[in-house]
């Protein structure tokens, strides 16, 4: 690895000296997929930097709760192949086949060398990696009684991946900026990426990390939502990033709303809990999921849960003095199981809800959990974009992961824990891409000039921003509109009133005002870069949503209700330009075809649990 101080960068306002560092790879974010690729790339004895803005162990990856599914088969028969069918029909046939093999393929091999490696899995009587039910997780394609796929350490699954990963990191001396917040990417004039811009949270100096390879593992946008499972810092850096390059995102209409967050709160209650035996009431005490899914009941994928839940209380039957939340029994269960395999919930549920959930029913409601949409990739992490008419044209030099990218494994909705096994067999797939591709050591050419413009001018403009609308007001008025206009159900009004609410927000950014003109450890400009990330794919997401006049996984349309396979099996890409305050929206095909002849192209047809 080279440093050094090399210079300034001049722009309207201040001068910013910049420290450069040359690697072979860079990776941005230390989630689970960053930590994994890093491993990866090191591991081919690539120069690998990994650039965070929160230190590793507490990245997002660390709120996972339930598990990981791969078809080990410790609890029953079980199959990839299997695991392949429930995913391609989870994500509602938008998924694309061809990666979704890939992941059901690689899941195993990526959970038995997280085992190596050293994650504390529970254990079945014999020793093996003991696995629980998830939503959507089946048999006999669909046909067999629910699988036991979910490989689980307790209900703190993300924390202990996520820390044994960075472990592994350390151990492969991947080299870590921590609290560097990522500005913007280095693109050069073909296109291609260069690598990152970074302030260092704790000095404010300013850092241009240069590599062969850039991979975005910055997580998702769930902070764009007023309720979100998500942490503060879920403000989907990259995916801004890469709109601001010219890139698009993709499927960014899809949202996820995990049907139980604590009312109120929005902390996770893990599926595994339904997993484990767990069971939803509405205010006559009846187990409603049985009619609305009589075979998998609480069991069914979440977008199906979510909207039964939401359709129990808009029909009057919702629990709590307003009637607008519903209960998640557990009480039932042995108060053993509870201890053993679900005590983190069960100690949330205490100081998020004042519920001990041995004696009482915990207060949930669906609240929006991860993003299906974001980067769109290969299976090998490299990021695609349209040019020339051709919308796998690879870009050079950048890759993303993770639920920053969308592969596209999850289509229209994702089966829980079956992101924890994107993030290793993608963060894999990744680092054995930069093996393949990246020569060790290479001398990089120097960056044109302007390189560092688009990110110190975008820095400055915020730093000394003299608007008169705060950061937390603006904040606030989206995080509002995209609760109410782009929720768990949709329609053409609805949407129509979002789009012009969240155009008008958008608009009325060029107000924002910031107070704090310094550089070291300056929330309020961080939290207005983050805010200015989060509302170009607040953006993108009502305009896809509106655009899509179809119902399909969790895009559920009351004027388009049903799935509209001739029509819209594609995806969306929305470019957003910032100058002009618009968004251009195309589409790419989905990917009707397998990996290998090992499995044939499952064929669409209805989706019922
Ligand atoms: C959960 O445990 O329910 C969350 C895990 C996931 O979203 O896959």
């Amino acid at each position: 690895m080279a440093t050094k101080a090399n210079g300034s960068a001049k722009t309207a306002g201040a001068a910013y000296p910049i420290t450069d560092h040359e690697y072979d790879v860079v990776v941005v974010g230390a989630g689970g997929a960053g930590l994994r690729a890093a491993v990866g790339a090191a591991e081919a004895g690539l120069r690998t930097a990994c650039v965070t803005k929160v230190f590793p162990t507490r990245s997002h990856t660390v709120a996972a709760q339930g598990g990981v599914a791969a078809a080990l088969g410790n609890m029953g028969a079980d199959s990839w192949k299997w695991h392949m069918y429930d995913t391609v029909k989870g994500a509602d046939w938008l998924g694309d086949q061809d990666a979704i093999e890939y992941l059901c393929r690689n899941a195993p091999a990526a959970v038995y060398e997280l085992e190596h490696y050293g994650v504390p899995f529970s254990r079945t009587e014999e020793g093996k990696i003991y696995q629980r039910p998830f939503g959507g997780m089946t048999t006999e394609f669909g046909e067999g009684p629910p699988a036991q796929r979910t490989c689980a350490a307790a209900d703190r699954t993300g924390h202990a991946m996520l820390h044994t990963l960075y472990g592994q990191a350390l151990k492969h001396q991947t080299e870590f900026f921590i609290e560097y917040f990522a500005i913007d990417l280095l693109m050069d004039a073909d296109g291609a990426c260069r690598g990152v811009v970074a302030l260092c949270l704790d000095d404010g100096s300013i850092h241009t990390f240069r590599a062969q390879k850039t991979i975005l593992a910055t997580g998702g946008y769930g902070r764009a939502y007023f309720s979100a499972t998500s942490a503060h810092t879920c403000t989907g850096d990259g995916n801004a990033m890469v709109l601001r390059a010219g890139l698009p995102l993709q499927d960014m209409e899809f949202v996820q709303f995990h049907p139980t967050g604590i009312y109120g709160a929005g902390v996770l209650i893990t599926e595994g809990a339904r997993g484990e035996g767990g069971y939803l009431t509405n205010s006559q005490g009846e187990r409603f999921m049985e009619r609305y899914a009589p075979h998998a009941k609480d069991l069914a994928s979440r977008d199906v849960v979510s909207r039964s839940m939401t359709m129990e209380i808009r029909e009057g039957r919702g629990v709590g003095k307003d009637g607008d939340h519903i209960f998640l029994h557990l009480d039932h269960l042995d108060p053993k199981i509870l201890a053993e395999r679900l005590p983190g919930i069960t100690e949330n549920a205490k100081v998020f809800a004042g519920v001990d959930l041995r004696r009482q029913p915990i207060p949930v409601i669906p609240t929006v959990h991860y993003n299906m949409g974001g980067i769109p990739t290969n299976y090998h992490g490299e990021v695609l974009t349209l040019r020339g008419g051709n919308p796998d044209t690879v870009v050079p030099g950048l890759m993303a992961i993770g639920e920053a990218a969308c592969v596209s494994v999850h289509g229209a909705n994702r089966l829980g824990s079956n992101s924890l096994i994107d993030l290793v067999v993608f963060g894999r797939a990744a680092g054995l891409r930069c093996g393949e591709m990246v020569e060790a050591g290479k001398a990089l050419p120097p960056l044109p000039p302007s390189a560092t413009e688009l990110a110190l001018s975008r820095l400055d403009k915020f730093r000394y921003a003299k608007g008169s609308t705060t950061t937390a007001t603006l904040r606030g008025r989206m995080q509002r509109v995209m609760q109410s206009n782009c929720a768990v159900f949709r329609d053409g009004p609805v949407l129509k009133e979002g789009v012009a609410k969240i155009t008008d927000i958008w608009n009325e950014s060029t107000d924002i005002k910031t107070t704090d003109r310094t550089l070291v450890w300056n929330s309020d400009l961080i939290e207005t870069l983050e805010y200015d990330n989060l509302i170009a794919q607040a953006v993108v997401t009502v305009v896809s949503a509106e655009n899509r006049k179809e119902s399909r996984g969790a895009h559920a349309r009351e004027d388009f209700s049903k799935r509209d396979d001739a029509n819209w099996m594609v995806h969306t890409l929305a470019f957003a330009d910032d100058a002009s305050r618009s968004v251009r929206l195309d589409v790419r095909p989905v990917h009707t075809n397998t990996l290998t002849n090992e499995v044939k192209y499952i064929e669409p047809k209805a989706r019922v649990y």
